[in-house]
């Protein structure tokens, strides 16, 4: 059905959304993200012809050929979805907006209040794309990561690339109000590690993930379906 599609026999993964870390039976810690990015990015991959997971902590899209869905909460969860689909996949763009921290102690009731304050104990999540480096099929995966910046917007994003080995950085202003993070638009900045490889201007979401798609395909090489390994 795809065949002819510029990726068609190619295995992408994506994450969408923010992730949440519980505080107790109802509460939870969380972000702006909506989901709404990597959901544009994993419609724009299957338009291209690839087989698209998509690991969302957003509500799921509809169902579409050639599309599968893992729900997840949690960073955790979302890291062990990760490196599951990455066992049979090509490339992961990795849009979900992760907690970098969790309440240390998830109360599995609802925690009563009371008229003093409270202090909740935050402690490091993992860091998904970091651990990557460690996956046995990191050498065969085109790994893209997000950057969300309000200071320094260049050379943070560029720090996050070698930070985290990845392949390509895409970052996002999320200083300014309209786009990014939440928002129905998107103006994007791609940089590789010798530089600033591509720039959309504010546009929908789909459209720059198209923009976004299409310089992927000019930077995955060709591939064949085949048996995953
Ligand atoms: N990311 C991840 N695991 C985390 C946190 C972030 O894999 N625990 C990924 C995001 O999905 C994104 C990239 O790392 O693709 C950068 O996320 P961002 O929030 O911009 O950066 P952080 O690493 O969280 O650093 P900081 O918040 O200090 O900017």
């Amino acid at each position: 059905m795809s065949a002819g599609l510029p990726l068609a026999g190619l295995r992408a993964v994506v994450t969408a959304g923010g992730t949440r870390e519980p505080i107790d039976a109802v509460r939870y810690i969380s972000n702006r993200s909506s989901g709404r990015m990597g959901t544009a990015l994993a419609a724009a991959l299957l338009e291209a012809g690839a087989e698209v997971a998509l690991i969302t902590a957003a509500p799921p899209p509809p169902p579409a050929a050639g599309l599968g869905v893992t729900e997840v909460e949690t960073a955790e969860e979302m890291g062990r979805a990760v490196w599951a689909a990455l066992d049979t996949a090509d490339l992961l763009l990795m849009a979900a907006a992760v907690s970098d921290y969790r309440p240390r102690h998830a109360h599995h009731r609802k925690l009563k209040k009371s008229d003093e304050g409270m202090t909740l104990e935050l402690v490091p999540t993992v860091d998904i794309l970091a651990s990557l480096a460690e996956h046995p099929r990191r050498a065969r995966l085109l790994l893209v990561g997000f950057a969300a910046e309000t200071d320094d917007l260049l050379a943070n994003a560029a720090e996050k690339l070698r930070r985290k080995g990845l392949d390509l950085v895409v970052l996002n202003d999320v200083g300014v109000p309209g786009v990014g993070m939440g928002a129905a638009d998107n103006a994007i900045t791609v940089l590789d590690r010798d530089g600033v490889v591509l720039t959309v201007e504010r546009a929908p979401k789909l459209e720059v993930a198209r923009r976004l798609v299409a310089l992927l395909v000019a930077r995955l090489p060709a591939r064949r379906p085949g048996p995953a390994g």
